[in-house]
Order: structure tokens, then sequence, then C-alpha cells
């Protein structure tokens, strides 16, 4: 492990298990930090799938697109994925970030290991779930009381007692629900009391996560989130239940340790002006996928 970290605070977003929310939560927040002001770096480390750069890609089209000044994190990603391309990455982006934003993939690699040991605060999205537990540890399903750590777990073990061999400050590990829906109470409360004594044995918080929305992923092909839409007042309207958990998630991590607020962040701005047909054709698509999040069921 390098002792060697770039300036601005890293937030990893990594859980060894796929398809939790890793991407999804790391655009979100990278979004949120660059409305609340902050210089922000995303560095997707998932070269096959690369969801938080595109992401990031489609909202630069929107921007473009749409003449809207959208506040705008840098981000690339990284396709041989190293410790040096990484520190090359931030950089070339943004030496002076305020967050670094990394996405992992979910699986274990020297690259995810390096994301997860440079993190100043950990995320890892879980879903409700007995089987998503299993790669923190083993629970006794009768007493209840966690056993054996695993996988994901050791690995953030391990690197942890490597900081601590280097004299690095210690990682903040919040491990965050994703995609929580309420008809299954039940089976959370028993996910939460298992999650506590897990939380005592592997010393992480719990956040308060995110439920299940549409409004979480409609906006995608748009690079946009509904924090966003309040600059869109016209298009579409932000659901307040959605800013709620966008901004509870984000205040989970800008504890004490967050950089000062710089008052004006730079933005590239929309360069190139589209055509009144094009943004006309592009306003409709967007409206229609964002009147999917109103619908009852979010
Ligand atoms: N809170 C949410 N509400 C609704 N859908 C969600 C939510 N979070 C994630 N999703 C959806 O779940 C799927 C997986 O999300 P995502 O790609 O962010 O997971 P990931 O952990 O990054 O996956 P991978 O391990 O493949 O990188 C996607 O279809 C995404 O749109
Ligand atoms: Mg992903």
């Amino acid at each position: 492990m390098a002792a060697h970290l770039p300036v601005g605070r890293v937030i990893t977003f990594a859980n060894e298990k796929g398809g939790v929310g890793k991407s999804t939560l790391a655009f979100h927040c990278a979004v949120a930090l660059a409305h609340a002001g902050y210089r922000v770096v995303a560095l997707d480390l998932d070269s096959r799938q690369a969801t938080l750069d595109q992401s990031l890609s489609f909202r630069e089209g929107t921007a473009r697109v749409l003449h809207v000044d959208l506040p705008m994190p840098r981000h690339a990603v990284l396709h041989h994925p190293s410790a040096a391309q990484l520190q090359q990455e931030v950089t070339r982006l943004d030496a002076n970030a305020d967050y670094i934003v990394l996405d992992a993939p979910g699986a274990d690699s020297p690259i995810f290991r390096r994301a997860v040991a440079m993190a100043g605060t950990l995320v890892t999205p879980i879903n409700a779930s007995f089987v998503d537990l299993q790669v923190f540890g083993r629970i006794d399903p009768v007493s209840g009381r966690p056993g054996l750590v695993t996988c994901f777990g050791r690995t953030v073990a391990d690197l942890r007692s490597a900081r601590r061999r280097i004299g690095l400050a210690p990682v903040d590990w919040l491990v965050a629900k994703n995609r929580v829906r309420s008809c299954e109470r039940r089976q959370i409360e028993r996910i939460d009391a298992a999650l506590s004594k897990l939380a005592e044995q592997q010393d992480f918080r719990i956040g308060q996560g995110l439920s299940e929305r549409v409004a979480f992923r409609e906006l995608f092909q748009f690079g946009l989130t509904h924090l966003d839409l309040r600059l869109l007042p016209d298009l579409a309207r932000a659901s307040k239940a959605t800013l709620a958990e966008v901004e509870n998630l984000t205040s989970e991590f800008m504890s004490s340790a967050s950089p000062a607020l710089r008052v004006s962040p730079p933005s590239p701005g929309p360069s190139v002006r589209s055509s009144r047909r094009v943004r006309s054709a592009y306003r409709d698509a967007l409206t229609a996928a964002a009147q999917g999040t109103v619908s009852p069921c979010v």
C-alpha cells in the first residue's frame, strides 16, 4: 500500500457482491457533492461496464443539448486499472479535487483492493438479504450471533491493519442498505438485527440507505438525478422523497472531515449548441422518462 494518497477525500463505493447499487450510489453522491459546490473527480474502476463514467458522459451530453449549466464532476474510466493510472488520472483531471469518488468493480482484484485501501470513507451498499450479509461474515441462524468473518469482511480488516501499520488515518466504513422495499418490513428487521451485530464485530457504521425507487434509475440515460430536476423545472418535477434520501446519504459521509466549501465551482459549461429541433426531441424524451418516476409504485 502506497502512503501517497490523492489530496482530496477519497470515497470508495465497494462490495465484493455485484449488482448491489455501487455505481448508482456513486453517481448520485458524485452529483450531490458537485451540487454542493465541491470539486469532484469520479473514477470508474470497472472498465467493462463503466456505468459511472457513462452516466457522467450522458450528463455532459444533456448539458450540451439542453444548454443547461449542470454541476459536473470530472470523470474517467481506468482502462488498465493500476494504482499508478489511478493516481495519474486524479492528477490529470483535477489534482486539487475536494472529493475523489471511486466506483469499484464487484469482485476482488488488485485495483479493487487498492480502491478500498485508499478510501477515507468506504461505502458498501447491500441489499436487504442474508445472501448479501454472507460477504461480511457468517450469522448463526438460531442465536443470531456473528461467527467467522468472510471474504469482503476479511479484505477490509486486512487493509485496515495495513493502513494502521503505515500510520494512515482509520477508514470510516459505512454500510448502506439499498433498494429497500417497505413491504419487506419483517425481513428488514431481521437483517437490521444481524447487521448491528456485524457492525460491532467488524467496526462499521450502518447508513440509512436508499429505497427501491424508479427515480434512482430512470434518468440514467440522461445522466441526471432528481437534484438536477430542480434546474429543469419545466421538464419534470423532482420527487421530494428521492431528494431527501440522497441528501441523507451524502450527509452521512460529509462529516466534519469534509473539505471547506468552495464558493464558485468550476464548470465546463455547454460548449456545442444544439439545434432547436434536437433540443425539443431531447426534452420530450427526458420528460417521458421522468414521468415514470412519479407513478404510484415509487
Ligand atoms: N435504489 C434503487 N432503486 C431502484 N433501482 C436501483 C436502485 N439502486 C440500484 N438500482 C438498479 O439496480 C441495478 C444494479 O445497480 P448498479 O449497477 O448500480 O449496481 P452495481 O453494484 O454497481 O453492479 P456491478 O457489481 O455490476 O457493478 C441497476 O439496474 C440499477 O438501476
Ligand atoms: Mg457497478
